[in-house]
């Protein structure tokens, strides 16, 4: 089967801007859990490009946050989608958010487009053709130890329970590098490594739609993206994910270590 073309995604992303940027439809906030909200904004991004992709490819499956209750045959190529990667950034106007649609063909992620409608950069990739930022070509960084790094975290925000342990890692990661960011948006993280602005990105407990759009195009960007083990992404499941630019991976993946040697979280339904 021929894939959907990269450029007819894009501008279909682009189209969802008026929608996020009007301000008031992120105040109508609705709560999904401690700290975990949805706004009109996410409902209506979603719907807007259920309808669009299902009109260009009707027999291509749909999983998006918003509706994640909905089955999908693993086997077979699916849309995955977060209208709002960022949602607590656009409730409070902070301008650090993006819509991230992957295109999965059943096996693997072909392809990924992540927008921030705030700066106006688009980021994508479609596998063995190279990664691009708003069309210039992207590469991650060369740094190849941990001191000369510039480490992303996230919080895990909806899993208050992962606090103890992650601040526990986030302080040796802190010790151990130049220096750690939060940016409150994963695929932005996936994005910023892929193109140089971070060295890499780590969080536990992210789902599909959080890394599946960033993991290729960070891989077409040279970096490397595993679960918490450093073993291959599951995109039907919950991970623990490791990302950066591949000379640091094994570095910051013994950071990541857990103090009883088991790995929590990773392999988790959605
Ligand atoms: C969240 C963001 C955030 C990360 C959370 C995600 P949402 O996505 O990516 O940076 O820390 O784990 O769930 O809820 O804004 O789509
Ligand atoms: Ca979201
Ligand atoms: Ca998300």
């Amino acid at each position: 089967m021929t894939h959907p073309d990269i450029h007819t995604l894009i501008q279909l992303v682009h189209e969802t801007r008026p929608l996020i940027t009007e301000t008031e439809n992120a105040k109508n906030v609705t709560v999904k859990g401690y700290a975990d909200f949805v706004t009109m904004v996410d409902t209506s991004v979603q719907e807007f490009l259920k309808e669009k992709l299902f009109k260009i490819a009707p027999h291509v499956q749909f999983m998006g946050e918003e509706n994640h209750m909905d089955q999908i045959d693993p086997k077979k190529p699916s849309w995955i989608l977060d209208p709002i990667d960022g949602t607590t950034n656009l409730i409070f106007d902070y301008h650090h958010s993006a819509v991230s649609l992957a295109y999965y063909d059943g096996n693997r992620i072909q392809m990924g487009v992540v927008y921030n409608p705030f700066s106006g950069e688009t980021f994508y990739a479609s596998r063995g053709q190279g990664a691009f930022l708003d069309e210039k070509p992207i590469r991650v960084t060369k740094h190849s130890s941990l001191d000369q790094s510039l480490i992303s975290i996230g919080t895990s925000p909806y899993d208050r329970e992962l606090a103890r342990e992650n601040f526990r890692i986030f302080l040796e990661v802190f010790q151990k590098s130049l220096d750690i960011r939060r940016s409150g948006s994963a695929a932005l993280d996936l994005a910023y490594v892929a193109c140089g602005r971070l060295d890499g990105f780590f969080e536990k407990n992210l789902k599909p739609w959080d890394f599946a759009a960033g993991s290729v195009i960070l891989e077409e960007a040279g970096g490397q993206i595993t679960n918490d083990m450093g073993q291959p992404l599951n995109f039907c499941k919950n991970q623990n994910i490791v990302s950066s630019n591949g000379l640091i991976h094994e570095k910051l993946l013994e950071c990541l270590c857990p103090l009883d040697g088991q790995s929590k979280n990773t392999e988790v339904d959605k």
